[in-house]
């Protein structure tokens, strides 16, 4: 069985940055405020699924103010690749390239409330705790959840993706 998509580093690492990260499946998530941040991550076909997300600050083109997450494309990258995502630990934020349209969800999973252990591939965000599957709109395609994510408007503005809780 072909292991199910697993996050990797989007934007701007480099191959070997992230061939080591990849091996030694070490995880960045930066503190701010004395609470974890931002946790980044995307989909390719070939990774390790048990790659934790990988992530950054400051420099990482996310910021939060009040219920607005503002991604500045140019330096998350990969986001502009379909089929790629974030996962925004801090605002417990879901964010996908599904097939060119950016969607936003909660990641607070509605099963028993794990945020920050996701994969996503095929259009689909798999909750790694127990295994609930949700589509790109929050919809519960497998359980055990039984109820809808929350899903986020999502707006892009220039080079811009701009959510809103
Ligand atoms: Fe997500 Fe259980 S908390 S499947």
């Amino acid at each position: 069985m072909k292991p199910e998509l697993a996050p990797q580093v989007a934007g701007s690492l480099t191959d070997s940055r992230r061939k080591f990260l990849e091996k030694t499946g070490l995880s960045m998530t930066l503190s701010l405020f004395g609470m974890s941040f931002f946790t980044a991550c995307s989909s390719t076909d070939d990774a390790d699924p048990t790659t934790p997300p990988v992530g950054g600050g400051g420099g990482n083109g996310i910021s939060v103010s009040g219920n607005t997450t503002t991604i500045d494309l140019n330096i998350q990258q990969g986001l502009q690749t379909a089929g790629n995502w974030l996962l925004i630990t801090n605002t417990r934020t879901l964010v996908a390239n599904v097939n060119g349209s950016f969607v936003a969800l909660t990641s607070v999973c509605t099963h028993s409330g794990c945020f920050d252990s996701w994969t996503f591939g095929n259009n689909r965000f798999t909750c790694r705790c127990h295994g609930s599957v949700f589509d790109p709109s929050g919809q519960v395609l497998q359980g055990p959840a039984n109820a809808p994510l929350q899903q986020f408007t999502t707006q892009v503005s220039g080079t811009s993706l701009i959510i809103t809780r």
